[in-house]
């Protein structure tokens, strides 16, 4: 066992931000933990991540809705690394529909996963950060959890409660130098609430949330930025520049 390198438990490391952020931690010599239901695709993220050849990574099948299994995920990474220095709470999921079009199942769903497994698997986590002082969790809000939009009333709702929790959780740990932060990424080209990607237009890529939590882990000591709102740019994938300048079709 390496105790010099950092481990990090990233959830929804199966596809979309969780595989690119698990990529990215993967190149920069952090151990990987790699949590969702699916567990062929985190087999795949796995195999990824085994080529790269740098560090050593762990598939737990967990649904971060479910007690038992979230602490399973805890026990597991503590029994094979010792600790947990970084925490990313990415998994979540997204509906979308007129306010009134809702059923309360909706609502249960996106706010078991967006909410609920956002507290449990910190509530499992944080006792092993103060045991040593030391951590760092970062949660995958959205920039919906900073202002609304049509459709997403209930998915709205339960990104602002990850960014207030957040803010909460940053006052209980400053003290136990435990570093927490919130990303709130605008639209990003991931398979989000549909079966495959989708291009929409202003959208970034994953691996621009994977660079971001890189660089929240590579802040100094000295210092820990709270939030960090990402907004789409130039993506050649995603927009057609010629049609939108005029010049082409
Ligand atoms: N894509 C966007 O435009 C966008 C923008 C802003 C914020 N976000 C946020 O970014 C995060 C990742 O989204 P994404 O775009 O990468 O979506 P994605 O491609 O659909 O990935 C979602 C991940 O969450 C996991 N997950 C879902 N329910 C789970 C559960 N009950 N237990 C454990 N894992 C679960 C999925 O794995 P399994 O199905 O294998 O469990 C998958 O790995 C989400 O929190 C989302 O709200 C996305």
């Amino acid at each position: 066992m390496d105790t010099t390198r950092k481990t990090a438990i990233i959830t929804g490391a199966s596809k979309g931000i969780g595989r690119a952020i698990s990529l990215n931690f993967a190149t920069n010599n952090i151990d990987v933990v790699l949590a969702a239901r699916n567990k062929n695709q985190l087999q795949q993220v796995h195999s990824e991540i085994e080529k790269i050849n740098i560090v050593r990574s762990v598939i737990v099948p967990t649904d971060v809705t479910n007690e038992k299994q979230v602490k399973n995920l805890v026990e597991t990474t503590i029994d094979q690394f010792g600790k947990v220095d970084i925490l990313v709470n990415n998994a979540g999921v997204g509906r979308f529909k007129r306010a009134d079009e809702f059923k309360l199942a909706d609502y249960h769903y996106m706010f078991d996963v967006n909410v609920k497994g956002v507290f449990l698997v910190t509530k499992y986590v944080v006792p092993h950060m103060l045991a040593r002082e030391s951590g760092q969790i970062i949660n995958i809000a959205s920039i919906a959890g900073k202002t609304g939009f049509k459709t997403g009333t209930l998915y709205s709702a339960s990104k602002y409660a990850v960014v207030g929790y957040t803010w909460s959780l940053r006052e209980d740990l400053k003290e136990h130098k435990i570093k927490v932060s919130v990303i709130c990424p605008g639209s990003v080209v991931t398979a989000f609430g549909k079966k495959q990607p989708e291009r929409v237009e202003w959208s970034m890529e994953p691996e621009d949330v994977a660079h971001a939590c890189n660089y929240l882990v590579s802040e100094s000591d000295t210092v820990n930025t709270a939030e960090i709102i990402i907004k789409p740019r130039y993506n050649p994938r995603t927009i057609d520049w010629k049609r939108r300048r005029g010049k082409g079709k």
